[in-house]
């Protein structure tokens, strides 16, 4: 088999590394925004969410680079199926093997999105917790594994990354509203919630529809 390597390749998996990592992480603190019910007048839940989706489709573009080029690249040993299955590759098992787990969380998140209409909301809810653990254990590959995240700017972004997670973190913990019982601002209704009555039924029947099936 024909050996393709080239340093031009190893810049791009390292970079398209760190720039995935900083996207996920911006993706949870959006994903806290919405869960945590900010955004009102100025910016509205609903751009809050589009954005939390928008950049989480460009955060997986930027993985999909990432792990094209480490595999494709023959100076490293990895091979395609280290990518989903964890201590399968030769180069730096370990710290690969936590870069496929991330990876194999962010894809059950992700068609978990997908499947959204047709599976039930709690069990979509309880795969997007996977996100906290996926990002969690990408920040610990990524200092393993990374030439520039281990010092200097490298090292910032991957620390200021940890920061903003675990901030998010504690805020979604401390702050969880109330009122929330699970919903998201535009998932469906909780059940509890769509089986409440209207205070007054001013809203006719089509609308109530309209609404439980959003
Ligand atoms: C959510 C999933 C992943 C994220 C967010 C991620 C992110 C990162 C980051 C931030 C680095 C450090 C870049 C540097 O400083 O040089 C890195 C390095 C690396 N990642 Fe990943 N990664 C993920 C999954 C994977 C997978 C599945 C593989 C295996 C194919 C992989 C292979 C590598 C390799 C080989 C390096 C070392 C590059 C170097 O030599 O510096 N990553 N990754």
């Amino acid at each position: 088999m024909i050996g393709l390597t080239s340093p031009y390749l190893w810049y791009t998996t390292r970079a398209t590394g760190l720039v995935a990592l900083v996207l996920f992480s911006a993706v949870i603190v959006l994903g806290t925004f919405v869960a945590n019910r900010v955004g009102g007048t100025n910016v509205g839940r609903f751009e809050l969410n589009e954005l939390h989706r928008s950049v989480s489709m460009v955060a997986i573009a930027f993985l999909v680079i990432h792990i094209v080029t480490t595999v494709v690249d023959s100076f490293v040993p990895t091979g395609w199926l280290s990518t989903l299955i964890p201590m399968t590759s030769s180069y730096k098992r370990v710290d690969i093997a936590l870069g496929a787990v991330a990876f194999d969380l962010i894809l059950a998140v992700w068609v978990s999105s997908l499947m959204k209409a047709r599976i039930a909301n709690s069990s979509w809810r309880f795969i997007h917790w996977f996100s906290w653990m996926a990002v969690g254990v990408a920040i610990v590959h990524g200092f393993m594994t990374g030439t520039d995240s281990r010092s200097g700017i490298g090292l910032g972004v991957v620390i200021a990354c940890a920061c903003a997670v675990f901030s998010s973190a504690v805020w979604r913990y401390v702050k969880r509203p109330a009122r929330a019982l699970g919903r998201t601002a535009l998932s469906p209704l909780a059940p509890e919630v769509a089986h409440e009555k209207p205070a007054k039924s001013k809203i006719n029947d089509s609308k109530r529809r309209n609404r439980t099936q959003r």
